[in-house]
């Protein structure tokens, strides 16, 4: 069944991103006949209705897309792989959207690319990941302090208040032109449909309507 097809119920709550991730976002769920009006986009409205009536979404900051998914407040949610494994959100992840398709990458200035950790001083890492970054150099036995910042990260070695960073790459150009170069690719990411555990069996019908469109225009 496709959820153009379900007669008037439960009514879907799905949080988005807001920033690199929500034109393509947006994109592919018009592809999935689910529409919201052009003006509506326009404005600075944090909740919006699709034509239909049949689903709202929000409007939030990406890391907080779990948050507001795990609590049930939004049924479904768009976000990247690495605010999930940052979050640890208690959440399914039905589906890979295979759009903000990015890196996690440590990075550091030009000549510390090639330089072997010394073991035995603490590396200081500015990143907006602390879980990954710990988890990463924790499995490398390398000692590490963690400069928690919520963006424009790759400031930190400039200005001498990190030696490496971890953060995400996508197209390189934000490394390049600061003078900073990939030093290990930690994982890759892309973009997953994620369902509150709740709403996954209290609102079956259309959650599953919703994947199976998803998963349709996704077909290549
Ligand atoms: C992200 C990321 C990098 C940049 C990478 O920042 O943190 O700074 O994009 O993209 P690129 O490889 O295509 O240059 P974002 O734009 O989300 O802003 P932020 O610095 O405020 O986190």
């Amino acid at each position: 069944m496709s959820s153009n097809d379900i007669k008037p119920g439960h009514k879907l709550t799905i949080a988005l991103s807001k920033g690199r991730l929500q034109d393509d976002a947006i994109a592919l769920f018009a592809r999935a006949g689910i529409i919201v009006a052009e003006s509506e986009l326009n404005s600075r409205k944090l909740l919006l209705n699709s034509t239909d009536g049949r689903f709202s979404f929000v409007f939030v900051k990406p890391a907080d897309v779990p948050t507001y998914v795990e609590y049930g407040v939004a049924d479904v949610g768009v976000c990247g792989r690495d605010v999930l494994l940052e979050s640890q959100a208690g959440v399914h992840e039905p589906l890979d959207l295979g759009i903000g398709r990015c890196r996690i990458a440590v990075a550091g200035k030009r000549e510390v690319v090639g330089q072997d950790y010394n073991l035995l001083a603490t590396v200081r890492v500015a990143t907006k990941y602390p879980r990954i970054t710990t988890e990463y150099f924790h499995t490398k036995g390398v000692p590490i302090e963690v400069v928690s910042l919520s963006g424009s990260v790759e400031l930190a070695p400039l200005l001498g208040l990190s030696d490496r960073i971890v953060d995400l790459v996508e197209t390189g150009r934000t490394l390049n032109e600061n003078g900073l170069e990939v030093i290990d690719v930690i994982t890759e990411s892309t973009a997953r449909l994620i369902v509150n555990r709740a709403s996954f069996h209290l609102k079956r019908v259309e959650v599953g309507a919703l994947i199976a469109d998803l998963t349709e225009i996704l077909k290549p």
